[in-house]
This record gives structure tokens, sequence and C-alpha cells, in this order.
């Protein structure tokens, strides 16, 4: 850890004496940022729910020795997590968010326990998808660091549950908008001293037909959230999210605000899926609503 600090600082300081490298109006800095929001995040869950949720009520969740041991060490590595990108901004001489206020849905040991694992996949295909923007070296090794050890979290997590720990050889990768998108309703307020992020949520969506893990093949509905244009619902797809680019399946409107998605073959896991205009492509200028997080078994 000590030497991952020392050759992460040098390259900050290379960085800030440089000026600071852009793509696409994104800097290292706004991603490392970005980051910090989410191990803000996970950090502020895993101490809200180690107090609320006693050892014993963990056994009775049917979580036994040393699942109590190991999940305190994820809370740990996620505060781990927190501290260093903390310090990597404060090297590189830029500013790191701080904790905002946080509201979780969890009420006992099993929601937060499902909600855990949910949490650790958005954090792999967080970093996954962030991967590509960044362009100092130094911070895509440690931005793997973290990565291999949220994977190595869900894979924990989701045994735990009795979830495939690797559902499907290749993981998928997320977008900064797609991330935010699925991470601000659980943020409340932040402080006003954190600058904006360079990102934008869509439209919520959620699946309101089934609970629990639904089979390929299987229909499930959807409902978007406020900020959805439904004016015109013709053209709509699902676009199931994979490393190689989406997965299609027809959306089509029932016209009460919901969609009815058919979940196609290939996809398996943790998914995540979007509603587009069209199925070319899925990106920030045609994604209508999403993603929706589904278990597909
Ligand atoms: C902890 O308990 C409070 C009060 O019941 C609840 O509002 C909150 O969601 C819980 N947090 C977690 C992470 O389970
Ligand atoms: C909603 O969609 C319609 C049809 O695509 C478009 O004409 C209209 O400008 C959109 N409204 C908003 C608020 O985006």
């Amino acid at each position: 850890m000590k030497f991952t600090y020392v050759a992460l600082y040098s390259a900050a300081l290379s960085l800030a004496q440089a000026s600071p490298v852009k793509r696409a109006e994104i800097t290292d800095a706004d991603i490392l940022n970005y980051a910090l929001t989410l191990e803000h995040l996970e950090a502020a869950f895993y101490e809200e729910g180690l107090k609320n949720y006693t050892q014993q009520d963990f056994v009775n969740a049917g979580m036994h020795d040393p699942f109590y041991a190991n999940l305190k060490s994820v809370g740990t590595d996620e505060k781990a997590h927190e501290d260093f990108l903390t310090q990597a901004l404060t090297a590189a001489g830029a500013k790191p968010v701080e904790r905002c206020t946080y509201s979780f849905p969890s009420t006992d040991a099993k929601s937060f326990l499902a909600l855990a694992s949910v949490l650790e996949g958005v954090g792999v295909s967080a970093y996954l998808g962030a991967a590509a923007s960044i362009m100092d070296a130094t911070y895509l090794t440690a931005a793997g660091s973290i990565l291999t050890v949220e994977a190595r979290h869900s894979a924990y997590l989701r045994a735990a549950l009795g979830e495939a720990p690797a559902a499907q050889p290749f993981d998928n990768p997320l977008t900064l908008n797609e991330v935010y998108t699925v991470a601000s309703p659980f943020i409340v307020s932040c402080p006003e001293t954190n600058g904006a992020l360079p990102v934008k949520s869509f439209p919520s969506l959620s699946v309101s037909s089934s609970s629990g893990a639904v089979m390929a093949g299987q229909k499930v509905t959807l409902s978007v959230g406020d900020g959805f244009n439904d004016t015109d619902t013709s053209d709509i797809y699902a676009a199931f999210i994979t490393v190689t680019g989406p997965n299609w399946a027809p959306a089509t409107a029932n016209g009460d605000g919901t969609f009815t998605v058919t979940i196609p073959p290939g996809v398996a896991g943790q998914s995540y899926l979007v509603l587009t205009r069209g199925n070319r492509q899925a990106t920030d200028d045609n994604i209508l609503a999403g993603p929706a997080i589904i278990e597909v078994n």
C-alpha cells in the first residue's frame, strides 16, 4: 500500500506541474472525484449497516462465521479506498469531494446484504466503465487495484446470498452517467463545497413486476421515473449493457407509464438495462431512462 501511495504521489505531482490533461472535458481529477463519490457512499453504507445490525443479526439471516469478520473487512476496504482517493486528489492539487448524506432503503440484515451485493457489482461496473477515460497510467493501475478488490467483494457477497459468484465470463461496464443514475437515489444532499461533477442522471428505471431474480425469456415490467418524456413511445428498446455492446430487446409501452421487456438470451448475473430510442446504439444521446438493475439466473 505504501509503495502505491508513493507512486501515485509522484504521478500526481507531475500531473499538477504539467497542465492538466483533458479528454472530452473530463480530467483524471474528475474521474477520481467520481470514484471518490462512490467510495464515500459505500463506506458510509457499511458504517451504517455495521452499526445497525449485530453479528447475531447476520447469523439469524443465515450468514455464519466467518461471514461477519469478512463483512467488516469489506467495510474497512471501502474506507481505505475512500482515504486513498482523497489523498491522491489532494496530492494532485485537486479538491476531493466530501461525504454527502445518504438514505439507504435497507431495513434489516438481509436487505442490507442484498443492497451491499448490488452496490459492489455497480462498483465493479463503474471502475470498468471509467477505465478507458483515465489518462494517467499510474491512476489506471490504482483504479484497477480497487476494481479487483470490489470484484472479490461482489463475488463473496453473491456466493453468500446463494447467487453465482461470477455469473458470466465478462463484467458489464457502465458509463459515468449510468452509474450516477443508479447511485443518486441514495444521495440526499452534498456539501455545497463539493464542486459539481461532470455527470448527470437519466430518469430512473425500475423493475416493478417481480422481486428477486428472473430468467432469460421471462417478461419484466419496468417503470420509468420523473423526467421521462413519454410523448412518443414508439421505437423504444431495452439495451442490456455488455462489454461488446448492447444485447437488445424491444420495449413495449403498456400505456400506463410502464414497459414490458422479455429478457433476451445471453443475459446473466447482475445486469443493467437502459431504455433507448432506436436500437443502433445506447449512448448519452439516446438513452431515455435507466439503468434498471436486474439479477438474471
Ligand atoms: C440503519 O437504520 C436506520 C434506522 O432504522 C435506517 O433508516 C437505515 O436505512 C439503516 N441503514 C442501513 C444501511 O441499513
Ligand atoms: C418530448 O418528446 C417530443 C417528441 O419526441 C418532443 O417533441 C418534445 O420536445 C419532448 N419534450 C421534452 C420536454 O423533452
